[in-house]
């Protein structure tokens, strides 16, 4: 194995590759969370977000055709952030919309389907709110839309906000004052109703007096006339079809006193509208004010930076003390907007626990062809290819005494050896806690074996789980007594812990005075039977 040093090749990376920026720096579990969550969509460890809008005309839960999940989705990240006051810096994109669904202007079930739908993606990294500023970017971009940043750290509100979000009937003046109170001005105003109408329609059954007539048998819908001709689409045609007066929009072309998308299109004279006919214009605006809209949160709530995708990804990777000793090496790496490529060779090599570079620590790694997942923004689809540590059940296994302190990978297509190590400063690993392959589950009741490095002088165990309380998560510490461990081999002392309650994802923290060291998350399908 041949290895430029470090500096060098940070030096050399940077002289040839100047547009790679970090994303940051893995592990990191809030970021390494919210990355997962917005990029694997579909495919190999996809989350499950946007499920609910493939195909975009999907409408889970609900009975009726002609209305949609990325519309509804779309309209609760605005009515939430709806109620914010930029002079008092209250409310906002903040998940109040749960408390909020007997206000006038919050009618209709699209708000309780669409928290009913996302809430199971929150979890203590990635709040209700991130996951409803993301369900909306994830229907503008899987259904046709332009790419829109996203940030995560969003906080959930316990209670109702003032309310404040916009309806039909107001006139001009105060749906000006209105937006203008979210921080957004008269051209902004335009933008946001215009991109925001490119999805779905108005209901006759929430509102007769705009769609009067009420064909809710026809064909079994609840009455839905759209906005434009392509409700399931994010395009342009909002602006098109109002311009050119094809519009069957029931807020241009209903009741006058109602027509509040005729008032505010109009409101420039069409200048905002006009700029719209340009796809690319409308995309861009559409972008903008979207990730400002999400972005649209209480005073003193701190968001992290845009969450761009990671090149080089490590997921679920986590070491197992073996029954005789020695430690296995689980993982998966993403390649991020590449294609599966038989020339291609990826292998995983590590350090020691010392820092130092040791004799075979490098591991081919497996790819199975099931092993490919998919993001959808911008009308591209970008493909990553996933490899595993864990190659039909061969993985690296250490000896413990040299164990690993930090990995990378390398690979080769065919021109040469690339070393993916986060631009010099590789991949961290702990090896002071972890998980004993003498665990396994019976029903609900998860047997754990926790190895504790021995030759530290620990002095809290625990694990962090996940309760979910009023329909959110909230994390809870389960301590892990640390009297008479059951199994001494090698180097590690194993303690033994029963616990029926671990259901979402946990990890286990091992403290050593104020130092503490963290398995990544586990789950209970990864253990195998008691038997
Ligand atoms: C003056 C401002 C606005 C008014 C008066 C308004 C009014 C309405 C009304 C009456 C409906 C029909 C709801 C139903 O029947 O289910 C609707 C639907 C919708 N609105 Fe707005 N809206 C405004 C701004 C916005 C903004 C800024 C966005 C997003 C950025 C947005 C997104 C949506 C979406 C996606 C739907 C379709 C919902 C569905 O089909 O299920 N609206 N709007
Ligand atoms: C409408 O369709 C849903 C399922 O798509 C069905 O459960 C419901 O009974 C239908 N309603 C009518 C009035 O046909
Ligand atoms: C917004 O907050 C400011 C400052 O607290 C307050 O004076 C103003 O009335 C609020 N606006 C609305 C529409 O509630
Ligand atoms: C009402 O809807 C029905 C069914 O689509 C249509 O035939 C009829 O022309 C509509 N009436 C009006 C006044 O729009
Ligand atoms: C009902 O469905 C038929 C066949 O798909 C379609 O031609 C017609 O326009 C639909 N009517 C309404 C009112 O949506
Ligand atoms: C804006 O466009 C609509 C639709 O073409 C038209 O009816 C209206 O007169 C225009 N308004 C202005 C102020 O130009
Ligand atoms: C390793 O891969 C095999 C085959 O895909 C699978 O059955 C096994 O569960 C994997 N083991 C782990 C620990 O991931
Ligand atoms: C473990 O590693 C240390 C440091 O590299 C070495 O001094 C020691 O001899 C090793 N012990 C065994 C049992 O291999
Ligand atoms: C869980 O399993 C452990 C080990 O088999 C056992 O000692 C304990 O009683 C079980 N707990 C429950 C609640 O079944």
């Amino acid at each position: 194995m041949t290895l430029l040093c470090p500096s060098w090749r940070t030096f050399l990376s940077l002289l040839v590759l100047p547009s790679i920026v970090l994303a940051y720096k893995w592990p990191n579990p809030q970021l390494d969370e919210l990355e997962s969550q917005r990029y694997d969509r579909m495919g190999y460890n996809a989350r499950a977000l946007s499920e609910g809008v493939i195909p975009c005309d999907q409408f889970l839960l609900g009975e009726t055709v002609g209305r949609a999940n990325a519309a509804d989705w779309l309209r609760t990240a605005y009515h939430d952030m709806a109620t914010h006051n930029v002079t008092s810096g209250t409310g906002g994109l903040d998940g109040s919309i749960r408390f909020e669904q007997d206000q006038p202007a919050n009618v209709g079930n699209g708000f309780a389907l669409t928290v009913l739908l996302l809430r199971g993606e929150a979890n203590r990294y990635i709040s209700l709110s991130d996951i409803l500023a993301l369900g909306a970017i994830t229907a503008v971009e899987q259904c046709g839309g332009p790419k829109v940043n996203f940030r995560g750290g969003r906080v959930d509100a316990t209670k109702a906000d003032a309310p404040g979000v916009p309806e039909p009937q107001q006139d001009l003046k105060t749906h000006t004052e209105i937006f203008a109170r979210q921080g957004f001005t008269q051209a902004e105003m335009i933008g946001l109703v215009a991109c925001g109408h490119t999805f779905g329609g108005v209901q006759h059954q929430l509102f007769p007096n705009i769609v009067t007539n009420d064909t809710r048998g026809v064909n079994n819908t609840s009455g839905n006339v759209h906005f434009d001709s392509t409700f399931i689409t994010f395009d342009n045609n909002i602006a098109t079809e109002y311009l050119d007066g094809t519009t069957h929009n029931p807020l241009v072309v209903g009741p006058d006193e109602t027509n509040s998308d005729k008032r505010i299109f109009s409101s420039d004279g069409n200048r905002t509208m006009n700029s719209f006919r340009n796809q690319r214009v409308f995309f861009k605006t559409c972008a903008d004010l979207f990730a400002r809209m999400v972005d649209t949160v209480p005073r003193g709530v701190q968001l992290t930076q845009v969450i761009e995708p990671m090149p080089v990804k490590p997921q679920g990777v986590h070491l197992v003390y073996m029954n005789d000793g020695r430690i296995r090496m689980h993982g998966d790496v993403r390649l991020w907007n590449t294609h599966e490529d038989p020339e291609r060779s990826a292998e995983v090599c590590w350090l020691d626990r010392l820092g130092h570079e040791c004799d075979g620590c490098c591991w081919q790694l497996g790819h199975t062809s099931d092993q490919v997942s998919t993001f959808v923004a911008d009308r591209k689809e970008t493909t990553s290819v996933w490899y595993s540590f864990n190659q039909t059940t061969r993985y690296p296994i250490l000896d413990a005494n040299s164990s690993v302190s930090k990995f990378w990978f390398e690979i080769d297509e065919g021109h040469g050896k690339r070393v993916e190590d986060q631009e010099g400063h590789r991949y961290a690993l702990q090896d002071v806690v972890m998980l004993a392959d003498s665990s396994c589950r019976e029903d609900l009741n998860l047997t754990l074996g926790i190895a504790v490095r021995k030759g530290i002088k620990p002095t809290r165990l625990y694990l962090e789980a996940e309760s979910i309380i009023d329909d959110l998560p909230v994390v809870r510490t389960i301590n892990v007594p640390m009297t008479t461990p059951t199994s001494r081999n090698g180097l590690y002392n194993v303690y033994t812990f029963s616990d029926s309650t671990l259901f979402r994802e946990w990890n286990i923290v091992l403290e050593v005075g104020n130092k503490k060291y963290a398995t990544t998350n586990l789950q209970r399908h990864e253990f195998p039977d008691c038997a």
